[in-house]
């Protein structure tokens, strides 16, 4: 366990972005390998998806306040849906000759790393086995027919897994070491984008956190090298249970009806070459997930009751125009009491998207970096997602701090300090504007001391980030401003702001949000033909 604490502890020390010198990159894009954005199984049979996700009434408020429409049937329409408004494309934007999709997930550097998968039992629409969704198509490719009754057995309930992996390479291209966080954001952000579209069509949707990764690889076909060939291969991340909540899937059952099963496709290759990049290798071997016990999930917490957006819009047009902020105008206030909503949608609630996929307690806290908002005074504030992490908290940062209890009464935010801190968000934000054009921004403490401990938790603690900055996204849009990701930050720049010393606690992910500034030289077109 200590040659992976050590792994873990060295790739996280020399990914750090530091003042002098940041984490080891390519130095130079080179587009004669820039990696295509979407993989493809080559002669796999396909099932085209309609585009039904403006048939879905569910307003953004609701699921947001934990109230979900009555679950829809598993079938071909439902599903189209939750891939539409979770991992499908947004729009088309254009400058100039070049063209790039965007999706309802954004990532980092918009490389898409994260692939994701379907496990069904049949359903209306579309037999039983293993699907790999490709956005640009909104189509489903059918990976493996399964005709095994233990397959169909193993689900045991209604429901469905998606799978979700990772491509590193398509991040390392232009990133270099520090690109394998960003892959876990990724799939942070993918994990709360699918759970907040389940729950648009009724249904909940849980990590299945005992899978080992291996059983992962093996579901999603991960390993099969006459597939992938001379293709980039995929990382497994995670199976995400959608369906009643109090059962799971029987994995094994599941492992062994995949035997008989046909496989279809070839992977596709993405990069006519590439660059290796062993730190990545190496991080990626210290946080493999060994079989653990299913979690049972966190106790229901106490939280506010958000506030009604700005915009009450349906959820179908939040997640399609989620958007990064490229500059903010250093202008816009947002309200006190739209501010403390969006904290409260940040809060663990078992039931309410995208908390009810996580089955552990919150390890991460959100620094908040406050500059414009209305009747609040400028400063830093400390959201504290887990009552429980409180006094640990207090006593790992500066001794300063006030700890002036704000806001709400159940929500568990602290004023430490009342100060201008534009200049240190935009430092610690690596120099971008962003962080001092904002109204806020966000830095996310994560119980590091667990990853040291089961070092796939380190993952983990990626994806709750992920998870809680695609929350900031949609919260952002609904109250008319806009949300940016910040994977370029000063770790130790963070640290030393709020008084961190040695590994229990690290920043792990930033984030910002304010009122954007529209690049108008940028034309958009819809994400996809409209079907005769
Ligand atoms: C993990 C992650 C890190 C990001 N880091 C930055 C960043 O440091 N600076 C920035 O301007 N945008 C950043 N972004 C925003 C991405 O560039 C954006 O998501 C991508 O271009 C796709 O655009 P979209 O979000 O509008 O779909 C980040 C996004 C993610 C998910």
């Amino acid at each position: 366990m200590d040659r992976l604490k050590d792994a873990l502890l060295d790739y996280h020390e020399r990914s750090k972005h530091r003042v002098n010198f940041y984490a080891p990159g390519p130095g130079g894009l080179d587009w004669a390998t820039q990696p295509d954005p979407f993989r493809v199984f080559h002669d796999a049979p396909r099932v085209g998806l309609p585009l039904a996700a403006d048939t879905l009434a569910t307003r953004y408020n609701d699921l947001r306040c934990g109230a979900l429409p009555p679950a829809r049937a598993f079938d071909l329409f439902s599903l189209a849906i939750l891939f539409e408004l979770s991992l499908g494309l947004s729009a088309w934007k254009s400058y100039g000759a070049q063209r790039w999709a965007l999706r309802c997930n954004p990532s980092s550097g918009n490389l898409h790393p994260t692939e994701s998968y379907l496990l069904c039992p049949a359903l209306p629409g579309l037999s039983a086995g293993v699907y790999h969704y490709v956005s640009r198509d909104h189509a489903l490719e059918h990976r493996a027919t399964v005709d095994d009754p233990r397959w169909t057995e193993a689900f045991s309930e209604n429901g469905v897994l998606v799978g979700i992996s990772s491509i590193h390479w398509r991040e390392a291209w232009k990133y270099g070491m520090r690109a394998w966080r960003y892959c876990q954001h990724d799939c942070g952000h993918v994990i709360a984008a699918v759970s907040y579209a389940a729950a648009a069509l009724g249904w909940q949707t849980r990590l299945v956190e005992a899978a080992a990764d291996d059983a992962v690889a093996d579901l999603l076909g991960l390993g099969r090298s006459e597939d992938f060939g001379e293709a980039e291969r995929e990382a497994p991340d995670a199976l995400l249970w959608i369906g009643n909540p109090e059962s799971r899937p029987d994995l094994e059952r599941m492992t062994t009806a995949l035997e008989k099963a046909q496989w279809h496709g070839r992977a596709n290759r993405l990069s006519s070459g590439h660059v290796a990049w062993p730190d990545i290798d190496a991080i990626h071997r210290a946080t493999h997930k060994p079989r653990t016990r299913e979690a049972t999930s966190p106790d229901p917490q106490q939280r506010p009751s958000p506030d009604t957006p700005a915009l009450d819009l349906g959820f179908a047009t939040i997640a399609r125009q989620r958007r990064s902020a490229v500059n903010f105008d250093g202008n816009t206030f947002i309200g006190k009491t739209a501010f403390f909503s969006m904290l409260a949608c940040l809060l663990v609630h078992r039931d309410t998207p995208p908390w009810n996929a996580l089955t552990s307690a919150a390890a991460v806290h959100a620094a908040l970096l406050v500059h414009r908002v209305d009747s609040l005074e400028a400063g830093l504030y400390l959201l504290v997602r887990n009552p429980d992490a409180l006094p640990d908290i207090k006593q790992s940062l500066r001794p300063e701090w006030l700890w002036r209890k704000t806001g709400p009464d159940d929500l568990p935010l602290y004023f430490l300090l009342p100060y201008d801190l534009r200049a240190a968000a935009k430092f610690i934000c690596c120099h971008q504007d962003i962080g001092a054009d904002s109204c806020f921004a966000v830095g996310m403490i994560a119980r590091f001391e667990m990853a040291l401990k089961q070092p796939w938790r380190y993952r983990h603690l990626f994806w709750e980030c992920g998870m809680l900055g695609q929350a900031l996204y949609l919260e952002a849009e609904a109250a008319g401003v806009r949300a940016t990701g910040i994977g370029c930050f000063f770790d130790d720049e963070m640290h030393a702001l709020l008084g961190v010393k040695g590994h229990a606690w690290q920043s792990l992910y930033h984030f910002t949000v304010g009122g954007a500034v529209d690049d108008h030289r940028l034309s958009a077109c819809p994400p996809y033909e409209v079907q005769a």
